[in-house]
This record gives C-alpha cells, structure tokens and sequence, in this order.
C-alpha cells in the first residue's frame, strides 16, 4: 500500500528518496510525488503510474533538495490522478504525505474550508496539510501544531509534514500506519518501512502508537501520546539489504518459490532436531502458557488465513486442542465469546495489517490473556503487541503474492502443534512422527520445485479459461484455498475452492469443458473419497489437473492430466502440494503478461481497513 520516504540531510536527498520508493513500489501503489525543499522553495513533482516516471521526471528538470519528502500512492478517497497523488500542499508552504486513512475528514474538510482554505484535491490527506497550516497560525511551532492537529484526526495515519520556512526539520506523527525513523551521521530519514532506508542506513528508532517526532539532521525528539518527551531503542537491523534484488529470475515471485527449501532449513534450524524442538521457542513464559491452553483461537487476513485453516487441522487431529479460525476484519467487528484458557494466536507476514492489528487489539479488551504472534517481520507492530511472538524467517517477501511467508508460516504452525501437542497427551510417536517429517520437508520442497516444467506445459491450458475450480479434503481444503487465491491474484482469473464434499452442493452446477477442476491428492485416508469427488466432475465433462501422489492411482487420460508429487509424510503434506499451485498460478500469469509481482489494485502490506 502507500509508502513514505523523507530525509532531511545536508547533501542533496532526491536520489535517496527516489531509491526508497523503488523499494517501497513491492506494497503496491498507483502514483507517486516528492516534495523538495531547495533555496527557500517548495517544489513538487507528482506523476501517475511507476515510480521510474515520476524520476524520470525529476531528473529532466535536475531536481535539488537536501530535505525533501516522497510517497507512493494507492488510491481510496479519490481517484488515480497526480493531483490526488501526495504531497499535498497548504498555503504553499506546507507538503504532507501520508499513509492510511482519516475517516472524519468530510467534517474537517467543512471547517477548513468555512476558515479560508481552498482543496485542490479529493484526499483525505489535504485536510492534514491544511489543519497544521491552521495550527501555525496558533503556535508558530510545526511540532507543537502537529501535536494538536492529531488530537482532530480520527482514523489512521503514517504522516510526515516539512515546512518551507524551516527547511532543516521533518515533523512525523504515527498513529495505526507504522514509521520508522532511520539514525544517519548528520542527517536522518523516516520511512513506512525499514526496506526504503536500507541503502543509508541500518540504525532504526520505530516509532510506537501516537507517537509524534521532530527529526532535525543532527536530532531526534518523540512525544509520546501522554505529550511526555520519551526515548525509543534503536534498533540494528538484520534484514538483508538486497532483498531486493532477483538474483537472476525473472519475478521477484519466482525467486521467492524457488527460495522455499532454503528458508525454511533457516526457519527449522536451532528450534527442530530429531531429539524434539528445542525449549521455550515459543518464548520463556510460553511453556506455562501452552500447559493451560484448552482452546486455540487464530486470527489473520488473507494468505496468513489459510495457514491459520491448515493449522486448526493440525491441531485438533495431532495436538487434540480445539481451534478456531476467524478473518480479522470479521473478528474485529462484532460479538465473540472468550472461552476459558484460550491462546489467541495471530498470523501475518508483514505484522502490519491494520485488521489483525485491530482484532489482537480488541481480542485484549475482550479477555484473551495469551497472545501469539507469527510474524515475518521482528519489531513490527503485530510482534511488538503480543505477548508471545515467533518469526517465520522468510528474509523479505517482494511478490505480492505471498510464497515462501506462506509455507514458513506453515512450517512455525506444524511446530506450535507439537509445542502445545506435548502439553495435551500428544503420543510421544506422534510427535516424533511430525518432527521427522519437518526434517525432511526443505529436501522434500527441492524435489517438488522440479515439477516446474511439467507443470508450466500444463499452464498452457489455462491461457483461454476465465473460471477455475479447486478441490481438497481435510487440511487439503485450505491448500486448495490458497492455490485458488494464488490463481486470482496473478492471473486474474477467477478460481474458488471447495471442499471435496461440498462439490454437490452447488459448484457441479458450472462443470463443462470450459471450467479446469484442480485436484489436490495426497494418499491420506480421505483418498477413496476424492476418487468418488473427481468421478463425479467426470460424469459432468469436466477437465481436470490432479496434482497427486504416486501411490494415489489417477492415471491421465483425456478428461484428466495428473501430475506425480513426491510421496511425502502425512503431516506436511499441505506445505509439499503448496508449491506446484504456486507454479502454476505464476506460469500462468507468465502466459497471460500480467504483473506478477504487483498485480493490479493488490497491495503487499493493507495498513488500512
Ligand atoms: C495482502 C497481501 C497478501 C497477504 C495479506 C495479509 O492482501 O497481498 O499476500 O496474505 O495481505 O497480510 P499479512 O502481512 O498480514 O500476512
């Protein structure tokens, strides 16, 4: 979603700024501007469309500015346009970007406009701009009318205003949209996300909810919420700093599907051996936690979600702990009951999420006492909030389709199983059984990635469908859900997954020739079952793409191409059969010319509701 940079330095900033937001464009964007403070002048540069315009635009007229702010743009309250797009200005002397949304912005919007200001945007975000020019008029202080232009905002917001009378300082407000402040020699940054400053600097202040700050070149102040000066940790940070590089492949998707094996020997090392999971992986108090857990609760959004619907299998079926598994956005907003002894567990990539946020927030108020985070990302909001976190260890996700964040999640999931498992009468042979097969799972994820090319030959097939259908059974059922959003994501063609069992309960109705059944086909118990699901679409002329194991006996034959997966243990199943459905959602993007990596109107990180 949107991105902010910001620098205020003494060398001139636009290179910087314009390098931060190529690193910012992965989250998904529409437009982008930056605003520079040069000579006394405020100049701003705003164009639709990539990032590489608007530098293209910059660079033509040789723009300066050692303080300058920039923003990448994904529409809501107006549309793709370069005046909608960031900075707005006030008064010509005030640029603001801003990420997420100020949801009374029609009210202070009137009030602006009864006290003189004229919009030249539909945004929300030029009633910020505007507010503090109004405070200026009061305090003449940018910080202090930034602290009482906040107290006016509802919503959410990630905010970063310069002044043009004040061109050495940068004031930020955070407030539901993350910032981070990146510590230089003798200057400083701020951006959305610590992948923007990378290339300047590794040293990080994250600024924590309703926190207000003055960043200068050479200072730092923070205001916390309760309007006292506060220090922040600053924290060294490890992320790769060329995450962002494709190491050769074509998308940054296919790099990160190929990467999968190697992540997860990282997310396994030092927590798994054949001897059993190391102690207190899960956090030093997680022990006693786990001892009392009777009831699961998991909540995440999107991908996140479909690990949380194939660890309720797990943990029912090998932990014997019952589990539930709810949408954030659904959770977040009504009723629920807390039952006695739950662990809430939350699930994101990005840690970010402005709807798992709100729901571990509101899971707090309602009487969850225990809160797990499974998070890609250390320090972020999701970890920072939680009592309890562990980190997947994917190194940075760039393809907005989650890949390797996904199976990693799956991969922390099977290991909480055995973790809370131990505490409930799991049998010991059980638990050796699943810690076996998470030794194997990296050399297992190997085998299966050289189903590549057979699986991109059967990606032809699906160049001229704009339906698609996919099956699973028991903790297939959310791999089939996950390869079906996967498909749509990318390819933009519509795919819905289904239980096996429910195929007669309304989805037969629009089998034919026109509309590919995938099958998803471990040899598991449930087997004889799916035999009888998939004669069924045959009855009806229905084509099928049966990814199945060896021993599973389908056969191709006209109606019907199946593709061997290695046979692998029961468990991790789920993780083995996601590759092939990521295989072949990208190679039919691939056929398709979409934009694997940033497919149209998706974003990597949804800060906003
Ligand atoms: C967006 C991304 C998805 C992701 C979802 C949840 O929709 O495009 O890839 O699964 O958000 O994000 P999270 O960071 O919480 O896992």
């Amino acid at each position: 979603m949107c991105g902010i940079v910001g620098a205020v330095a003494e060398r001139n900033v636009v290179q910087i700024l314009l390098e931060g937001l190529r690193r910012l464009e992965y989250r998904g964007y529409d437009s982008a501007g930056v605003a520079l403070i040069h000579n006394g002048q405020l100049n701003t540069v705003k164009r639709t469309g990539k990032v590489q315009s608007l530098s293209d635009a910059i660079n033509s007229e040789n723009g300066l500015g050692a303080t300058g702010i920039a923003h990448t743009r994904w529409a809501t309250h107006g549309s793709v346009t370069e005046t909608n797009a960031h900075p707005h200005v006030s008064t010509e002397r005030f640029a603001v970007v801003h990420n997420g949304i100020i949801e009374n912005h029609k009210v202070l919007r009137e009030a602006l406009i009864s006290q003189g200001y004229t919009f030249n945007s539909d945004t929300d975000t030029e009633t910020i701009a505007h507010s503090i020019a109004e405070q200026m008029k009061i305090t003449g202080d940018l910080l202090q009318s930034v602290l009482n232009a906040v107290k006016t905002f509802h919503g959410a917001y990630g905010t970063v205003v310069v002044d043009k009378e004040d061109p050495n300082t940068m004031v930020v407000a955070r407030s539901g949209s993350p910032l981070v402040i990146g510590l230089g020699f003798g200057e400083n940054f701020i951006a959305s996300d610590q992948m923007a400053l990378l290339p300047v600097t590794r040293r990080f202040i994250f600024l924590e909810e309703g926190d207000v700050a003055e960043i200068t070149r050479t200072t730092v102040k923070i205001i916390d919420t309760d309007g006292n000066e506060v220090e922040r940790d600053i924290i060294e940070s490890l992320v790769e700093h060329d995450a962002g590089d494709k190491a050769g492949y074509r998308h940054y998707m296919l790099k990160e599907i190929y990467e999968q094996p190697s992540v997860i020997r990282n997310t396994l090392k030092d927590r798994v051996s054949a001897d059993g999971l190391a102690d207190n992986i899960f956090g030093r108090d997680s022990e006693s936690i786990f001892a009392k857990t009777e009831y699961v609760k998991i909540i995440a959004c999107g991908t996140s979600y479909h690990a949380g619907v194939t660890a309720k299998y797990w943990l029912e079926q090998y932990a014997g702990v019952s589990c539930d598994v709810e949408i954030a956005s659904e959770f977040r907003y009504r009723k629920s009951v807390v039952p006695a002894n739950s662990l809430l567990v939350t699930i994101s990539q990005s840690g970010e999420t402005a709807d798992t946020l709100a729901a571990l927030k509101l899971a707090k108020e309602i009487g969850y006492t225990s809160s797990l985070a499974i998070c890609n990302v250390d320090g972020s909001s999701l970890v920072r909030e939680s009592a309890l976190s562990f980190m997947t260890r994917a190194g940075t996700e760039i393809g907005v389709a989650s890949t390797k964040a996904f199976t990693t999640q799956l991969a922390c999931l099977l290991m909480l199983t055995i973790a809370i498992g131990k505490h409930k009468n799991m049998p010991k042979e059980v638990q050796q059984n699943v810690l076996e097969a998470l030794l194997t799972l990296p050399t297992k994820l190997e085998e299966t990635l050289q189903l590549a090319s057979e699986v991109e030959d059967l990606a032809e097939e699906f160049s001229d469908k704009y339906h698609s259908l996919f099956l699973g059974r028991g903790d297939q059922y959310p791999i089939a859900m996950e390869g079906a959003l996967k498909l749509k994501e990318i390819s933009y063609i519509h795919a819905e997954a289904y239980a096996s069992g429910e195929l007669k309960h309304g989805p037969l109705a629009l089998i034919d020739a026109e509309m590919p059944v995938i099958v998803v086909a471990p040899n598991n118990e449930l087997l004889e079952k799916l035999h009888s699901n998939v004669e069924e679409v045959r009855a009806r002329g229905g084509i099928m793409y049966v990814f199945a194991d060896k021993e599973a006996q389908f056969e191709s034959d006209e109606t019907m191409r199946v593709v061997n997966v290695p046979h692998c243990m029961e468990s991790i199943a789920p993780i083995v059969y996601t590759i092939p459905l990521q295989l072949l959602s990208y190679y039919v993007a691939l056929i398709k010319g979409t934009d694997v990596d940033q497919p149209r109107n998706l974003a990597k990180s949804v800060t906003v509701e």
